[in-house]
């Protein structure tokens, strides 16, 4: 199996962090809205793939009490293994090639199939993973969305630019940057029911926690924007001017969000 190409892996320790807990404040609430209405409640098994800097763990923790459990998984697991919760495990590993003895009532991804080219990989290991009956819950971006909407014409026209290269670097590493879209279609292939399927577009202005999450995304990742050739070091100077500017308006990507449930069995 070809090594993982995570595009934040040499992202430096403390940047990493803040952008990951960036993340979290935005998204958290609609990633445990959804949860919630898979029934979540105490006792549960839970398995956290991708689980960043961790708060969804510390938060499924807490809804699944003593008597439950979640299970976090990483690549890279330097930002949760301070968590110290009992009913927390951590475990560092790729999720194509997990193998665990438990099995589980909700499995919950963000943000993280996306990195994944052989994504199907992932998903078979997270469906033997699931009980029968149990519940996914995935969400993930599709960066195709992404356009300037407001803000001045230079300004805009280096953001569309640096949008074309995000798009151009995830092509280009065989991932699919619109995912987050065809997932619904996905997950009915693999027999998945009960599709309960959103799709949020934020409309963020600069300041906004979208938009401050995507800037530091643009700070940690130039060399890869740029090396695309759709878009230069001016680009992403503009782009990190417009992300702080609250007059100019953008979508930076939509996220669609799939609760799912396996067949009992
Ligand atoms: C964009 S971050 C999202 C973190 C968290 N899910 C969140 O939304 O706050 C992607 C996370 O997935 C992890 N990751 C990427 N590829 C992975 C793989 N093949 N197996 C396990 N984790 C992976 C990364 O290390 C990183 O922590």
């Amino acid at each position: 199996m070809a090594k993982s190409q995570y595009i934040f892996t040499s992202s430096q320790h403390s940047k990493e962090l803040e952008r990951l807990q960036a993340i979290e404040q935005v998204f958290d609430p609609a990633s445990q809205r959804r949860i919630q209405s898979t029934g979540i409640t105490e006792s549960w098994r839970c398995l956290e793939v991708g689980a960043g800097a961790g708060s969804m763990t510390r938060w499924m923790a807490g809804a699944v009490g003593e008597s439950g459990k979640v299970v976090a998984v990483d690549l890279d697991t330097r930002f949760i293994t301070g968590i110290n919760q009992s009913n927390v495990e951590v475990l560092e590993a790729d999720v194509r090639n997990l193998s665990l003895e438990d099995s589980f009532n909700l499995i919950h991804t963000r943000y993280v199939l996306i990195h994944i080219p052989d994504f199907q990989v992932a998903l078979t290991r997270l469906l033997k993973l699931l009980e029968p009956g149990g519940w996914l819950v995935l969400e993930e971006p599709d960066f195709s969305a992404a356009r300037a909407i407001a803000g001045e014409k230079a300004a805009c026209q280096s953001m569309n630019h640096v949008n074309q290269s995000i798009l151009q670097m995830f092509e280009n590493r065989g991932m699919d940057y619109a995912l987050g879209s065809k997932l619904p279609a996905i997950l009915q292939e693999f027999g998945l029911q009960q599709l309960c399927v959103e799709n949020d577009v934020p409309l963020s202005n600069g300041g906004s926690g979208v938009a401050t999450m995507m800037k530091m995304s643009a700070l940690q990742l130039a060399e890869k924007y740029t090396a695309t050739g759709k878009a230069t070091e001016k680009d992403i100077e503009q782009y990190c001017l417009f992300a702080d500017d609250e007059r100019a308006w953008a979508i930076y990507y939509a996220t669609v969000g799939v609760v799912a449930q396996k067949a009992a069995a």
